[in-house]
């Protein structure tokens, strides 16, 4: 699909009279897209079309990198981001990395986001990019309201006027604004290449990692080596946010080294980036209309990955590069697991409620893709509570007391509804438990038989 040799790529190449036909037919073909309705162009067949023409951008158009960038850029992705730092305990040290953190805004954004909901975690960020002036833009904190240096993106587009008192102080005689002193600390600022083999050594092993809208504007090639190498920094429970890359790179990286996507909140971080997502087909930057109708969506539409739960403790400083390394030789079955939970729960009694809370919040910790369920006496209240697919364990069609004194209302009750109500009681049940990799049965007075 991406070799040189490929149809498109061959065509791209053309040129008559000096002019490329491929560019004139985009234009023409950009001109009529802009004025058909949206109803329209989000069509399969126009989908389709519109694929091939993102094709023909991406290989008639040279690579090269921008510093664009916008403060609250995505904002799915921040709300992402401060659900998954939220799963750490009480006054917990957050690692997190930026690589190519163009200016600033996107540090400073998800700074904001994580300290001020999880005001009690230590956060410490490293912040990476290749060019030096970007780098010290980001580093002073200080941006002009009416032209950002180096950024053509009008980068506080995505705010409001509470967000920018909140991160900034304000001086109107300047026309610029100050990043507030509790975003700028603990921020250590590298002047690196993020497929440098010395990152690791650089940065050191991390909670969160966010590569973001660069990789894109690498050759496929360069860009999987880069990712490979990002990967390496991310801790065996962390995370990995990746974005603004080309989809068969990523899908491909994910597939063979058994990243885990996260499913929560996919579809509106892939189109959460307005100014991106608006582009295509005819700017590329690594995106395309989600279609669940592809087989691996779950996969190739995912920006946040947990890569490794089970190699735990395997990075534990920077100085283990080599070790970190070994893991690329070792391709893992990436699937969403699901998992079933048995149990007298939901019944307001505290030691089985109490099990099942701390049973759920390891799972989400440990594989926030599992999907999970609940067979137990209090469906209703798990549900509420817990935010998960619950089921009773034991449906009551009838009260058998109301029918009980005669007999032949019992025979009657017992072919009409016992029967019926067994089978489907059983058919209910596989349904419930199709597909489970694991069904948890922790204890709960269930091997009793006060209960039954
Ligand atoms: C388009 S900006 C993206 C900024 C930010 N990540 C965002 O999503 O808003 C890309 C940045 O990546 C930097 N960059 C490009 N290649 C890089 C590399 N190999 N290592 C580190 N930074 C790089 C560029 O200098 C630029 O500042």
């Amino acid at each position: 699909m991406l070799g040189p040799q490929s149809m498109p790529t061959r065509m791209a190449k053309v040129t008559l009279l000096r002019k490329s036909p491929v560019s004139a037919y985009l234009k023409l073909n950009k001109w009529i897209w802009r004025r058909l309705p949206p109803s329209l162009t989000t069509l399969p067949p126009f989908r389709s079309y519109g694929n091939l023409l993102q094709r023909l951008v991406r290989i008639s158009t040279a690579r090269r990198q921008y510093f664009g960038t916008f403060f609250l850029r995505n904002r799915p992705q921040l709300e992402l981001i401060r659900r998954l730092s939220n799963q750490r305990g009480l006054g917990f040290t957050l690692k997190i990395a930026f690589l190519g953190c163009s200016n600033g805004a996107e540090v400073y954004s998800i700074l904001r986001t994580i300290r001020s909901r999880r005001p009690d975690l230590k956060v410490i960020a490293h912040a990476v990019d290749i060019s030096k002036e970007i780098l010290e833009v980001a580093q002073n904190g200080v941006y002009s309201l009416k032209a950002p240096q180096l950024v053509g993106e009008p980068i506080f587009a995505r705010m409001n006027g509470d967000e920018l008192q909140d991160m900034f102080d304000v001086d109107r005689a300047r026309d610029e604004v100050r990043i507030k002193t509790w975003l700028k600390e603990g921020i250590i600022w590298h002047l690196e290449d993020a497929a440098s083999p010395e990152l690791l050594n650089v940065v050191g092993p991390q909670d969160m990692v966010v590569a973001n809208n660069f990789l894109c504007h690498m050759t496929p090639p360069t860009a999987e080596r880069c990712l490979r190498n990002i990967a390496h920094l991310v801790t065996p429970t962390g995370y990995l946010f990746v974005s603004g890359i080309d989809l068969d790179v990523r899908t491909k990286v994910a597939l063979d080294l058994g990243w885990r996507p996260i499913q929560d909140l996919m579809e509106d971080i892939h189109d959460g980036d307005p100014s991106v997502r608006g582009d295509w087909p005819w700017r590329y930057w690594g995106l395309e209309p989600f279609n669940k109708r592809r087989r691996d969506w779950k996969l190739r539409y995912a920006s946040a990955f947990q890569l490794d739960v089970q190699c735990e403790g395997q990075i534990s400083s920077p100085q283990t590069g080599s070790l970190a390394l070994e893991r690329d030789s070792k391709p893992k079955k990436t699937y969403p697991l699901k998992i079933s939970l048995f149990g007298n729960f939901g019944q307001g009694n505290l030691g089985n409620d109490c099990t099942l809370q701390a049973i759920l919040y390891n799972l989400r910790q440990r594989r926030p893709d599992v999907e999970l369920n609940c067979i137990c006496t209090g469906p209703e209240a798990i549900a509420t509570i817990h935010n998960i697919a619950a089921v009773p364990i034991h449906d009551i069609f009838v009260t058998p007391g109301l029918l009980s004194s005669n007999p032949l209302a019992r025979f009657l009750r017992k072919v009409f509804i016992g029967i019926p109500h067994e089978l489907y009681r059983w058919l209910k049940a596989f349904n419930t438990l199709k597909g489970t990799d694991m069904f948890i049965v922790p204890g709960t007075q269930f091997l009793s038989d006060n209960l039954t």
